[in-house]
């Protein structure tokens, strides 16, 4: 379902979104990786699309069809991620990272799979760079959005997200709403600016809280001209 009347409001735009998990790979036949659908980046992405917006997608690895008329760059790892994001972002005026990165990969990447012992086995993590951050410190007239998911003191943490990352406002909601966010197609969120004000959004379908988001990146565009 496409709920917008779409008016080309991103005409002349390239907008980068981030979808999806990351896997880091222990060995060839193992990895770490979250739930992350996918659903609310490939939401950005066809919202976008349909208001005129020159879209790439950077998606990690998700079950969903790729959205028409959008460059889909596929990605495993928070590395590859990370420089694909780069790399696309050098000539976007808008970010939005919905990815859920891994915090952090295996030290060493075991070029064989290895048996298993009967003993404990501990796996050295090392961590992976942060996308967002790196956007934020080269930001140069960017809108950049982010999203996190919180299990308490919710507001305050993503303030203190998006004022570390230098981003415009992050999206947060919490792993508990039944039907929303991992794997649901409705989204409870609430926009948090770097400055802690907040605005508690209704529950909403991935799409129309895309929707909503892109007219907020519109409206941080102008307010910086
Ligand atoms: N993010 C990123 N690169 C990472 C980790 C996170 O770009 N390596 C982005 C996510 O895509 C999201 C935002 O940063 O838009 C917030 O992610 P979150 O996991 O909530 O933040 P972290 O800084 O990783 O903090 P935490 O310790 O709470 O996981
Ligand atoms: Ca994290």
């Amino acid at each position: 379902p496409d709920p917008t009347p779409h008016s080309p409001d991103l005409q002349n735009l390239k907008l980068v979104v981030s979808a999806g998990p990351t896997r880091e790979y222990l060995d060839p036949v193992r990895f770490i990786s979250n739930p992350s659908s996918g659903k609310m980046g490939y939401a950005v992405a066809l919202e976008a699309q349909a208001r005129g917006a020159l879209v790439t997608l950077v998606s990690g690895p998700v079950n969903l069809p790729d959205p028409p008329g959008v460059a889909v760059i596929k990605v495993e790892s928070a590395v590859q991620m990370h420089d694909a994001v780069l790399k696309a972002a050098a000539d976007a005026q808008i970010v939005v990272m919905t990815a859920a990165v891994a915090d952090y990969r295996a030290a060493e990447q075991k070029t064989e799979k290895e048996a298993k012992t009967a003993g404990e086995v501990s796996i050295q993590l090392v961590p992976n760079p942060d996308i967002l951050a790196a956007l934020g410190q080269q930001k140069s007239g960017r809108v950049l959005i982010g999203f996190a998911m919180e299990t308490h003191a919710g507001v305050e943490r993503a303030a203190l997200k998006a004022r570390r990352k230098n981003a415009d406002f992050i999206l947060l909601n919490y792993p508990t709403q039944q039907g929303t966010a991992f794997g649901g197609d409705d989204n409870q969120v609430t926009l948090v600016r770097p400055d802690g004000t907040s605005e508690a959004w209704p529950r909403l379908s991935k799409r129309e809280v895309a929707a909503r988001l892109l007219d907020e990146a519109l409206k941080v565009r102008q307010s910086a001209r």
